[in-house]
């Protein structure tokens, strides 16, 4: 089992060194395995509730770990493996990832690197899952450079982190087929690769690319049922009636939403994942806007660019009322006005469940 981790190893440096038909241990070789035996130990002595500096990652009761508002929040290492500091390969520095102790083990043993505690670290007996998985850090220099810790960075990693991997993402849902359910698309890498299928569109980017783009961004963290966002309408009321012309002053209410918080709509739409406060309410912006009606009993779908007014309500809430004027009003008609709440990144709210509630307010008023 050593032995072949430790092949597995010399090959990985032999395919990117080029050089030499036999590899030597690199200068940072036997450092990196210092290293990672130093931070598997420091590792044993946080708790969940050590203090950590924002961003960083560690591992605590074999999850990984990182530090989110000074405050480590876990994840399960999925199907056995432990969460661990392996010294990096190609370059100087350590990575912390998800792998069997058999594999970490081999691994520091590969760099020399000996220590009172090398296995010490928690996750020591024989490991239930194979020890095929590789946690090898991407190879990429630019991925995993820097002394001590580039390569740690789940967000700058090129690495899909085993802790993150959606393994129900591998099942089309089609095991008892309802009646015209259609299969799931699947992934076994949590589609982080998915734009490569459309290669006809552009990636997202941050854009609002109006012939369309494809993503990569995740969804990010879902509201709780107990924190689904919804609004209101104060002003103007469903069936209103307001004189032509005129400003007047959209008031909505809302709940379950932390207004306030938007992000660059030219630079950064759809370029992040949904995120929550500390009480689980989804952190974001909402905009309203009107669609005129050919009447207030129309039966024929609305054009979604052909509004007559849009704002994005970017404060934050007064006493849980966000509000806007229409300048000048609006010409006689029919309308109705519809609420967007939205996530701070301009994407529609997400929530825990498919069956809930409309998150948003519509309604219909005439301007006479
Ligand atoms: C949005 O970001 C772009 C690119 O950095 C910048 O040019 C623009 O001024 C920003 N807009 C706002 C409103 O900050
Ligand atoms: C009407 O609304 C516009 C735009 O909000 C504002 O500049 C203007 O002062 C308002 N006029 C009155 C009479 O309130």
């Amino acid at each position: 089992m050593k032995f072949s981790a430790f092949v597995a190893v010399s090959m990985a440096l032999a395919s990117v060194s080029a050089g030499p038909a036999f590899v030597r241990r690199a200068s940072f070789t036997l450092q990196n395995g210092k290293d990672a035996i130093a931070l598997n130990q420091k590792f044993q002595s946080l708790s969940a509730n050590s203090p950590c500096q924002t961003g960083e990652d560690a591992c605590v009761d074999n999850k990984f770990a990182q530090c989110v508002n000074g405050k480590f929040v876990l994840q399960q290492c999925a199907g056995g493996l432990v969460c661990a500091a392996l010294p990096l390969v190609n370059s100087a520095g350590t990575s912390i990832t998800c792998t069997t102790p058999a594999d970490r083990d081999a691994r520091i043993a590969a760099t020399g690197a000996t220590g009172a505690s090398n296995n010490a670290a928690a996750g020591n007996a024989a490991p239930s899952a194979s020890s095929t998985f590789i946690a090898a850090p991407a190879p990429s220099a630019s991925a995993v450079s820097g002394g001590n810790g580039g390569g740690n960075d789940a967000q700058s990693s090129l690495t899909l982190l085993q802790s993150v991997i959606a393994t129900g993402f591998e099942n089309d849902g089609q095991d008892q087929p309802l009646a015209g359910q259609v299969p799931s698309l699947t992934s076994s890498n949590n589609f982080i690769n998915f734009c490569a299928t459309v290669p006809n569109l552009p990636i997202t980017n941050g854009l609002q690319i109006k012939t369309g783009s494809c993503n990569p961004a995740p969804m990010g963290v879902i509201a709780a049922t107990t924190n689904m966002p919804s609004s209101k309408f104060q002003f103007p009321k469903n069936g209103g009636k307001i004189p032509a012309n005129q400003n007047f002053t959209i008031k909505m209410a809302i709940q379950h939403l932390e207004t306030g918080h938007f992000t660059n709509a030219s630079n950064n739409y759809f370029a992040a994942p949904q995120v929550v406060n500390a009480q689980g309410d989804i952190q974001g912006h909402s905009h309203v806007v009107i669609d005129p009606l050919p009447s207030l009993d129309s039966t024929t779908p609305t054009d979604p660019t052909a509004f007559v007014f849009f704002k994005g309500l970017n404060d934050v809430a007064q006493n849980g009322v966000l509000s806007v004027e229409v300048g000048g009003g609006l010409p006689k008609g029919a309308y109705r006005l519809a609420s967007i709440n939205s996530a701070a990144n301009h994407q529609p709210a997400l929530v825990a469940v498919a069956q809930h509630g409309s998150l948003d307010d519509m309604v219909y008023f005439t301007v006479e």
